[in-house]
């Protein structure tokens, strides 16, 4: 039984003290002194003014583009997104949608802003709680034109431009139609996506024919190679439509009348007026604390705010007292994946689009209810009984590691900063092209609880509250965050992989705020994943975790293997001003700046 004695907590605050101390000076002190940057992996890089991470290079460099030429992190991330729906097409897009936490530091009279922009994609009209069950399609969720919700990207991202950005819808636009016109080269996980894709066409003629052209223009009909370039004309004229025109190009012109004659092709539910009447919502973000910090996250449709705060605190409570034991001990991930245990069974309970049923953020996330949580942590053994975690029916459902998605942090050199993740749900999405335009519709409709009782593609079981509605948003697991410290931001974080979202993100910050893990080596170290149900303790493959997963069946987890815990993007910002940037090298990415 660990000793809960407060005194031990004090060293390990001290330690703490101590690596934040190394986090936010060290190397950037002689790296301020000298104006260079220590040699580094491709993957990790150190800027004075701005930096942007992407999971693509290209995208980064769009972003930094922006950034160079004087624009703010809102410029910079806009720039960045619209790059990503033609470098990553296959995780996110103008088909897709996403949100984004902004925090604009106090200006000359002292005001401070910190905004959530929530531009996921909604239930057509046409669809209701019934929807899913009553259709005669195999996989509707999935696949095809009944797997999409109504994309919100364009309005988000030009809501974002316009109301928080500096520059002109052409300047931040420019380098999206450069990459599509001029083209890009195939990377790694641009093959993987042609892989994943091949793999759920290649005896369904249909969801080829639904692919149409864009089979050949992404990945030559599955003959695309790494280091072959890829270039998409189509989109480039999506989006030079989308800058000389803006949104209603999108949602009223010539790319509204191609959705919907997709969908009218296939009997899809997406209508005319389903797109004229996409509107972003605006709010405030959730606010969390975590030793001394202040996190903004996502709140509802998201889980992934309400999810970390509940980890955090759990953890917070469960270490108080021990000292601190190393990240990638037993006992340390044995309190992680309790905690996270607890953070899912809440999250399959009840999260939902809160515009549309009543969801009880304040509640789960207040200091009483977290505090209950983590007095039901035996730190020695996992319950047994998954009802201890929530009340819902657990199901051992089949689990999709995979996962389309993409995150972005930027920060500039004022020290605003933007965390934003986009998707089109699963890796290309529903599968349909939309003709002319060169981009894949979402399938974000199996975010919602499609079938009551059934878990979706991910494995996660959720509640009735999720059932589609008209206008409603699916819950999702995205998870940007800005982490500040006395009114400063020293981090912005997020990830994609579905449910991994989650538990990648609070790993990266914690290996940060406990561990003074840098960018590089918080985001490289190997990660773990638990979502409730299955009930499953998943590694990533990696040294350290061979004795570990021995260890963690000695406290009862039944333990398995993953890919990857999702892909992290993330931006550390010391007390100097430096930033360091790290994309996941399990995706390929790159940071720029300046
Ligand atoms: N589509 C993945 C998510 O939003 O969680």
């Amino acid at each position: 039984m660990i000793a809960r004695t407060r005194l031990l907590w004090a060293p390990a605050l001290a330690g703490i003290g101590v690596v934040l101390g190394l986090l936010s000076g060290g190397c950037a002190r002689d790296m301020t002194h000298l104006n260079v940057t220590p040699a580094q992996p491709k993957h990790a890089a150190s800027f004075s003014n701005g930096a942007v991470a992407a999971d693509h290079r290209a995208a980064s460099e769009a972003g930094a583009e922006m950034l160079r030429q004087g624009g703010n992190a809102v410029d910079a991330a806009v720039a960045a997104s619209f790059c990503l729906s033609v470098v990553r097409p296959h995780s996110c897009g103008i088909g897709g949608g996403g949100f984004m936490v902004i925090f604009v530091p106090a200006d000359e009279r002292g005001v401070e802003r910190r905004v959530v922009i929530n531009y996921r994609e909604v239930a057509p009209g046409a669809v209701g709680p019934e929807y899913y069950t009553g259709l005669d399609v195999a996989d509707g969720s999935t696949f095809g034109v009944h797997a999409s919700g109504v994309p919100g990207t364009v309005a988000g991202l030009l809501h974002a431009l316009e109301h928080f950005g500096t520059m002109d819808r052409r300047e931040v636009l420019a380098p999206a139609i450069r990459a599509a016109e001029e083209g890009f080269i195939a990377d790694a996980n641009h093959i993987e996506a042609m892989e994943n894709i091949r793999g759920k066409i290649e005896d369904d003629p249909a969801r080829l024919a639904m692919l149409g052209d864009l089979w050949e223009r992404l990945y030559k009909s599955g003959e695309m190679r790494i280091g072959d370039r890829v270039q998409n004309p189509e989109q480039a004229r999506a989006l030079r439509l989308i800058a000389e025109r803006g949104a209603g190009a999108f949602y009223r012109g010539d790319i509204a009348d191609a959705i919907v004659g997709v969908m009218e092709e296939g009997g899809g539910p997406i209508t005319r007026e389903d797109l004229a009447s996409y509107r972003v919502r605006r709010g405030e973000p959730l606010r969390g604390s975590f030793m001394g910090h202040e996190l903004l996250t996502m709140p509802p449709p998201s889980s992934g705010g309400i999810a970390m705060i509940q980890i955090f605190g759990i953890l917070e409570r469960t270490l108080d007292g021990v000292e601190l034991p190393a990240r990638g001990s037993p006992l340390y991930t044995h309190l992680l994946t309790e905690a996270m245990k607890h953070a899912f069974a809440d999250r399959a309970e009840w999260l939902a689009d809160d515009a549309f049923v009543e969801v009880p953020v304040a509640r789960l996330t207040s200091p009483a209810y977290i505090a209950e949580l983590a007095s039901r942590v035996d730190p020695e053994r996992t319950l047994d009984d998954l009802f201890a975690y929530g009340s819902v029916t657990p199901e051992n459902a089949q689990e999709n590691a995979g996962g389309g998605t993409s995150h972005l942090s930027v920060v500039d050199s004022s020290g605003m900063a933007v965390a934003c993740t986009e998707t089109i749900n699963l890796i290309g999405g529903s599968l349909v092209a939309v003709p002319g335009f060169g981009f894949l519709m979402n399938n974000e409709m199996d975010d919602f609880t499609t079938v009551p009782g059934a878990p979706n593609a991910f494995g996660l079981r959720q509640s009735d509250r999720n059932l589609p509605e008209p206008g409603k948003r699916p819950l999702s697991s995205m998870s940007p965050t800005i982490v500040l410290m006395d009114g400063r931001v020293v981090m912005v974080a997020g990830a994609s992989g579905g449910p991994r979202i989650i538990s990648g993100t609070s790993q990266v910050v914690l290996n940060a705020l406990l561990f003074g893990m840098r960018a590089q080596r918080g985001v490289e170290a190997p990660r773990v994943h638990h979502q409730w149900t299955p009930d499953r303790l998943q590694f990533e493959p990696g040294s350290e975790t061979r004795a570990l997963r021995r260890a963690m069946r000695g406290f009862g987890h039944s333990t398995d293997e993953t890919g990857t815990v999702g892909v992290v993007q993330a931006i550390y910002v010391d007390k100097h001003g430096w930033k360091h940037a790290a994309s996941d090298p399990r995706k390929g990415g790159r940071p720029a700046g300046h």
